[in-house]
């Protein structure tokens, strides 16, 4: 920061000093242009007086021009003696000045020269000796010298000077209070998300940025709550999830419990008591490796998000292949499975993933179909999406129900879901899946009537692949 103030102060110094210089220089110049050509113009006027020594004449130009100038009027003969003086005081003196030696020995038609001299009023002051040689006949017949005080100019430049620092000092301060505010402004909110992040990194995710105004990084404090907020409601999902899934093995686990503490305790129980109990706890155990494999497959699920393994399939042919093989359930029930294919589709899909999809709706409508009850399965394609239609005439869906039964564990009747070996997590996986591909699963159910599931994926070809 002392850098950055140091180069600021210095830069606008060395600005104002050349651009002082430069302008005293200017103004100086201006005015010595100007009097020599003034001081031309007399010494030309004085050329025929000289010539003929009209004293009188020439005091009159003289005095004219000093009242006009102010300063002082002097008249040499070549060899730099004063022949005339405005002020009448140097009479006969010989003129030692440089710029009388200029026109006396160096040729030349003018010159000037600054001196720094002490005058009785106003103390030291510089002033400027101009000479001009009064020729005729391209003959040097006397010197022109004219002096006059330049203190104004010092005076008015010095004048600028103090401005100009003035001005510089004032703008340099600005620019400095105005970077001081504005890197404190921008790195305030910034500091501020950096420290709550390394607070949500350290597993605090209920920590928020405070966000106000409407510049880029209040919206990035607003994008930043947004995830933290998202990051905690998926902490508490799977917290959720995990107790979820520990009751859901719990259940099984504690029945298998009581039907061995049982079989401990009772000493006399006979062989078809061991028989009936080891058979429950078999099913109990059938029911833990049901669970513990849709667990195992939800995860995987979850996992895969963006690792779909696509490939081009029969959509038609996945859906034929899986209601032949669970034929076998339909037949055990009795229940009349029947598949149409409306349409022949192929298109791009991981096949092992949506077959998951396409067991689990086909199995649940027969899994809640009552013996005797009828299931249609029916694929078309609709505009540009494959559907598959799963249509039962079983216990159907009450609809308050309709949504829940896609959370995960969700079963409408947990008594006959027991019964029937449901996990409650099948329609998760199915929806999940479904929207992998970017489809969609919809419910149509008359609690008591029958439910129709209807499957929707957009049918993709090679060519969008990627
Ligand atoms: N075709 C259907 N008819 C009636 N109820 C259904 C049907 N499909 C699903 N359900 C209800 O939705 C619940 C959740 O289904 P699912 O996630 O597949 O779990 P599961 O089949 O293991 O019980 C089921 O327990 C059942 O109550
Ligand atoms: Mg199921």
């Amino acid at each position: 920061m002392l850098t950055y103030v140091v180069v600021v102060f210095a830069a606008f110094s060395l600005f104002s000093a050349i651009a002082t210089r430069i302008f005293t220089d200017y103004i100086i110049n201006q005015r010595v242009s100007e009097q020599q050509r003034n001081l031309n113009s007399i010494s030309v006027s004085l050329s025929p007086y000289l010539k003929e020594y009209d004293s009188d004449s020439m005091n009159r130009i003289l005095l004219e021009n000093s009242r006009l100038y102010g300063g002082r009027f002097l008249i040499l003969n070549p060899n730099g003696v004063v022949l005339m003086d405005s002020f009448s005081a140097l009479l006969g003196q010989r003129m030692q000045l440089p710029e009388v030696y200029d026109i006396m020995f160096e040729n030349m038609d003018a010159s000037y020269g600054f001196h720094r001299i002490n005058t009785e009023s106003t103390g030291w002051i510089w002033s400027v000796n101009y000479t001009s040689a009064i020729s005729s006949e391209y003959e040097t017949i006397g010197i022109l010298v004219y002096s006059e005080s330049i203190q104004d100019v010092i005076v008015r430049a010095s004048g600028m000077t103090t401005t100009l620092a003035l001005v510089t000092i004032i703008i340099a301060i600005i620019i400095i209070l105005l970077s001081l505010m504005l890197s404190g402004y921008i790195t305030k909110p910034i500091k501020k998300l950096q420290e709550v992040a390394s607070k949500i990194a350290k597993g605090e995710l209920h920590q928020r940025v405070e966000t106000t105004g409407n510049n880029e990084i209040s919206r990035l404090g607003e994008t930043f709550n947004l995830m933290s907020e998202r990051l905690e409601t998926m902490d508490a999902m799977k917290s959720e999830f995990v107790s979820n899934a520990s009751h859901e093995l719990k259940t099984p686990l504690s029945s298998m419990k009581i039907l061995a503490q049982s079989l401990i305790y009772d000493e006399k129980a006979d062989k078809k008591v061991y028989r009936e109990f080891l058979t429950d706890i078999d099913a109990e155990m059938d029911r833990l490796n049901d669970i513990i494999s849709d667990l195992l497959l939800l995860t995987k699920i979850e996992n895969d998000d963006r690792a779909l393994n696509l490939a081009m399939i029969s959509f038609s042919d996945l859906v034929n292949k899986v209601a032949i093989s669970l034929r076998p359930i339909a037949q055990a029930k009795k229940i009349r499975l029947k598949t149409e294919i409306v349409d022949e589709i192929t298109l791009l899909a991981d096949g092992l993933k949506l077959r998951i999809a396409v067991v689990n709706l086909i199995e649940n409508a027969l899994k809640y179909t009552d013996d005797k009850g009828k299931v249609d399965v029916r694929v078309y394609k609709k505009g540009e999406t494959a559907n598959m239609e799963v249509k039962d005439t079983g216990v159907g869906i009450p609809k308050s129900e309709q949504v829940k039964i896609f959370e995960r564990f969700y079963r409408v009747d947990k008594a006959r879901a027991r019964k029937t070996g449901g996990t409650g997590l099948g329609l998760h996986i199915t929806e999940r899946v479904v929207r992998l591909h970017g489809g969609t699963i919809s419910v149509k159910s008359a609690y008591g009537k029958g439910s129709t599931f209807t499957l929707t994926i957009p049918i993709r070809t090679q060519a969008d692949k990627g």
